[in-house]
């Protein structure tokens, strides 16, 4: 009893905590001094690396190459593996030679084992070694002494390895003494100094080295440096606030160091609310990942937050490159930029520290961005194609109270001529949140309300958490402790932390059974009161443990044979991976699934969508949405959003507006609130603001074809949707550090409003031989400038970029799925030569047929010589549709004498059309193609008419 009291009380705090505090409590979390791992790696200073290479040790099959590697300091030896990848990657795996005990090597991350190209020496003295990279001149060069990579292209060194020499490997080592570790943490420093006097030089897997002549001079220097392997605090168990850590494997971390000549701009590594290009760390904390429930994050801060892709990109005008550090344990990673200045050269060195594990470092040489992403594709896969319906608007709030209350909003939208899609269940909506389950009294009948939306077609989501309340009476539960199913702690029970339920165990889902299990939750029999519109959200998944260290489980939690620290950042990943294959599994592997995650790591985007978690109704909030979502585009994650209008607190009603302006151009676009925040919908706060709001939400749905197309594309290519300029104009220095406005796609640029009683904002147009369209208005800019444009509270500067087509669907309709087989308008936007091209994707909008049965329709427009034409991309498809084109804009054009449709069985049929002279936009009126057919539009004109509106002409 006494003990439920204190919990209680305990559950009373946090509560308490929740509601009082006003921004995040950062004692909560460690800084790297704080870390004991961070900061002993942080202590080792670079100069000259202990490490040396056995050259004596190489041995070379076809595809790979292993050395040895020495610490002269303390002679333990590691295991250098190389390989050559297939798309000009090179992967490099340092490991220890002989580890007490195997050490974690993170699994089903990649999405196979990358394929391989032969390795060749080219040359190979005593200094090290050359290989061939193949490709472009690239070479790897392997120094010795000390041990270095260095990978060229020609005479240029495009990145190196351990040139600063800090690549440090914390051999497993038994312990020595268990009462002096206890000491040592409990005295630090002075027992350093009482015990240096005693130190004893080897441990248990030091080796001796063969007595050749660089192993003779590596035991010369082992007499010098004795005490390095001295037991520091932290080491053997570590203490935060209340927690303590007690390490039964002792010191386990990793680093190593990456120094990019030439190179200014890094991007990456999210999540972090901070800007698109990383800062450098010198002088405050690195940049931490580490997947936490931060209450109330801060902006412009590199602490943790809720997921974790461990994928650095660099850039400058001559070349994209990306280190992926295949690393699931807490990672650090240092960034130091230099930019070019008297007598120096830039360079960005970084540095990256984990807990444990092993080195496994992918290094993708692009030399586009546009390769990189391929590149990464091809080792973590792509995004996950998501239902049409997922990419409309998005009702949430915590809570909707009950069924009558779903039904109001939902008619509300009615009322209101507002389309959406899905509406939200929070965790209020469970009984007793116990996921799986409905409130009896406040959803007694969830079919008939699903029925309800169905009807509609509309759709719902409920949130279904990885934290199980501890009932016996609870099947979830009840089950997966018969099952021996849960992570366990440290002494073999079941791991047990407080969450919404209250007392909640933690399904270990790193095991595959469990996962199997747990998929097989989501059967419409087992998963009571669901039907096929019902999905899924999966939230607190880092995991979040409300009493436990920064907030999540404690790191000596067991895994089966691995601690919980060698997996924590994958968690929220196999969480999600669970939750779709059981969606799918539901209909019998027929329908796309749809999860959205707060968790993640790389390869998340094969199993949903993932938002940025608790933001606040702030200006700064909105503006960081943007660069948030950039970062995970760049490293595979394109289905992402924030919470539209903020979680936390309540928005002004001009925040809320042009947070939903924003939203609709991100590719997740909910709207999401607080428990204690006053109703949000769009309707509350008067017409000329629910008109807005309408507004900005239907552009979202006439774009929903460019954006399915996108995400099409994503899923085949692995190319971002949401893009930051510098992707598409990488010579361009002037896009490099931008992140209040970014790309959709390649053709369309997006500035949105994020200041508060902005009167004007300043987009820069990039291409110097560009021209943009402003899409409200068709209106002509030139590239290469900044535009000043005016704005009112119904703008959102948006740009067409001149070259390319987009498709939308102009016809308002209460949700996409209304709208599938609704007439398509192409927009045409002519470059200065007077041509353009796009694409139209079509299928069924929402079942895997498109992969499993080629079901689709995807066709190439072009526009050139004044010919407007589609051609199938999609040989061997017959999928056929009702859609038609309705009407085609040509912007930038000059006036038709006529237009004639063919068909490709030769008919020709005139088409109607009108001019407008004032902004050059021509106007096809039902030219009435079917939007999967083959066809051509001539524009004719008389022979001494220009044949498009390119700069002479228009002077003509
Ligand atoms: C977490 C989520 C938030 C959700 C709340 C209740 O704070 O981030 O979106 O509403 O939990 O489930």
């Amino acid at each position: 009893m006494a003990l439920y009291i204190a919990r209680m009380c305990l559950v009373f705090v946090v509560l308490l905590l929740l509601c009082v505090t006003e921004a995040v409590d950062r004692s909560n979390f460690k800084t790297c001094e704080q870390s004991s791992f961070c900061k002993r790696q942080r202590e080792l200073k670079p100069g000259q690396s202990p490490y040396r290479v056995l050259l004596d040790t190489l041995e070379l099959s076809d595809s790979r190459m292993t050395l040895q590697l020495i610490n002269d300091n303390n002679k333990v030896r590691l295991l250098l593996e190389l390989y050559r990848l297939q798309g000009n990657m090179t992967r490099v795996k340092i490991n220890e030679l002989k580890p007490l005990k195997p050490r974690y090597e993170v699994r089903d991350v990649l999405i196979a084992d990358p394929p391989t190209e032969p390795l060749l020496v080219v040359t190979q003295d005593k200094n090290g070694l050359v290989l061939s990279l193949g490709q472009d001149e690239q070479r790897l060069i392997v120094s010795a002494r000390p041990f270095r990579l260095d990978i060229l292209k020609g005479p240029r060194v495009l990145l190196s390895l351990n040139s600063r020499g800090l690549l440090a490997f914390e051999h497993l080592r038994p312990c020595k003494d268990t009462i002096s570790h206890k000491i040592t943490s409990t005295f630090g420093g002075m027992w350093e100094s009482i015990k240096s006097l005693f130190s004893s030089k080897h441990d248990d897997n030091t080796e001796e080295v063969e007595e050749t002549e660089t192993s003779k001079k590596a035991s010369d220097k082992e007499d010098q440096t004795a005490n390095e392997e001295e037991d520091k605090p932290g080491m053997w168990d570590e203490t935060f606030k209340s927690h303590s850590d007690s390490k039964p494997n002792g010191p386990s971390s990793i680093s190593l160091d990456f120094s990019f000549p030439d190179v200014e701009h890094v991007y990456g590594i999210p999540e972090h609310a901070d800007t698109l290009r990383l800062k450098n760390t010198h002088g405050g904390d690195p940049y931490r990942l580490y997947n936490l429930d931060v209450f109330q994050y801060e902006l412009n801060n590199p602490m943790a937050l809720y997921g974790s892709v461990p994928v650095l990109i660099s850039h400058n005008a001559q070349r994209t490159m990306g280190i992926f550090w295949l690393n699931a344990a807490e990672t650090w990673v240092d960034v130091g930029s230099r930019t070019a200045g008297e007598g120096s050269t830039p360079q960005t060195d970084v540095r990256w520290i984990s807990e444990t594990g092993i080195i496994d470092v992918f290094i993708m040489l692009g030399p586009k961005p546009t390769d990189v992403f391929t590149q990464y594709a091809s080792l973590t896969g792509t995004q996950a194609f998501p239902p049409l319906s997922t990419l409309g608007y998005h009702q949430c709030r915590w809570n909707y109270n009950d069924q009558e209350d779903v039904k109001t909003v939902d008619q509300g939208f009615d009322e209101h001529d507002i389309p959406y899609d899905f509406i939200w269940l929070d965790i209020e909506h469970a009984d007793g949140k116990r996921y799986f389950t409905w409130d009896p009294q406040k959803f007694p009948q969830p079919r008939e309300m699903l029925q309800g939306l169905m009807d509609k077609r509309r759709k719902m989501v409920t949130i279904v958490d990885p934290h199980i309340k501890v009932d016996a009476d609870y099947k979830i539960h009840s089950e997966i402790r018969s099952k021996d199913l849960y992570v366990k702690n440290k002494d073999g029970a079941d791991y047990e932390g407080w969450c919404w339920p209250g007392s909640s165990g933690y399904p270990d889902f790193t095991n595959p059974e469990m996962r199997t299990w747990w998929a097989s939750r989501f059967a419409f029999d087992k998963y009571e009161g669901s039907m096929e519109n019902l999905y899924t959200w999966n939230d607190m998944n880092e995991p979040s443990v409300f009493n436990g260290p920064e907030v999540t489980m404690h790191k000596d939690a067991q895994h089966g044979s691995w601690e919980h620290r060698d997996v924590h950042n994958l968690y929220g990943l196999y969480v999600q991976m669970a939750t779709a294959e059981g969606l799918i599994q539901r209909s019998g592997g027929t329908e796309r699934p749809f999860v959205l995650t707060r968790a993640f790591f790389a390869g998340s985007q094969r199993y949903g969508a993932v938002w940025t978690g608790d933001n606040a109704a702030e200006w700064g909030h909105l503006k960081m949405s943007i660069p948030m979502c950039l970062s995970l585009g760049l490293v595979g994650i394109s289905f992402c959003g924030a919470d539209v209008g903020g979680f936390f607190k309540h928005p002004s009603t001009e925040l809320l507006v042009r947070w939903y302006q924003a939203g609709a151009y991100q590719s997740f676009f909910r709207g999401h609130a607080h428990l204690d925040t006053p109703r949000r919908e769009p309707w509350l706060f008067g017409p000329e603001n629910t008109a807005l709001i309408r507004e900005a939400i239907r552009q979202r749905y006439t774009l929903l074809p460019y954006w399915y197309q996108l995400l099409y594309s994503a899923h085949r290519t692995g190319q971002p949707v949401m893009r930051p300029l510098w992707v598409e104009y990488p010579e361009d220095p002037v896009t490099f550090g931008i992140e209040n406005e970014y790309l959709i796609g390649k053709d369309l640029l997006v500035h949105p409003v994020t200041d508060e009683g902005a009167k004007s904002v300043t987009a820069y147009l990039p291409g110097k031989d560009e021209v943009w369209f402003d899409v409200h208005t068709f209106q002509k800019h030139e590239g290469g400038q900044n535009l000043y444009i005016p704005v009112s509270m119904s703008s959102i500067p948006v740009f067409q970029r001149g070259g390319s087509i987009i498709t939308r669907k102009d016809r308002m309709r209460r949700s996409s799925s209304c709208m599938e087989n609704d007439p398509y308008t192409l927009y045409v936007a002519l470059s200065p030569q007077g041509t353009a091209e796009g694409e139209l994707y079509i299928d069924d909008f929402h079942t895997f047929n498109f992969e499993k049965q080629k079901q689709f329709i995807h066709m190439l427009l072009q526009f050139s010589d004044n010919t407007l034409s589609s051609r199938n991309l999609a040989l061997g498809s017959n999928f056929t549709t009702e859609a038609w084109i309705e009407k085609v804009i040509i912007m930038g054009a000059v006036q038709p004498s006529s237009v004639f449709l063919k068909t490709t069985d030769g008919v020709r049929v005139a088409v109607e059309f009108d001019f407008d002279s004032d902004t050059s936009v021509l106007t096809l009126r039902k030219p009435g193609m079917n939007a999967g057919a083959e066809w051509t539009v001539f524009l004719q004109y008389h022979q001494d008419t220009p044949k498009h509106n390119s700069p002479e002409h228009q002077t003509l």
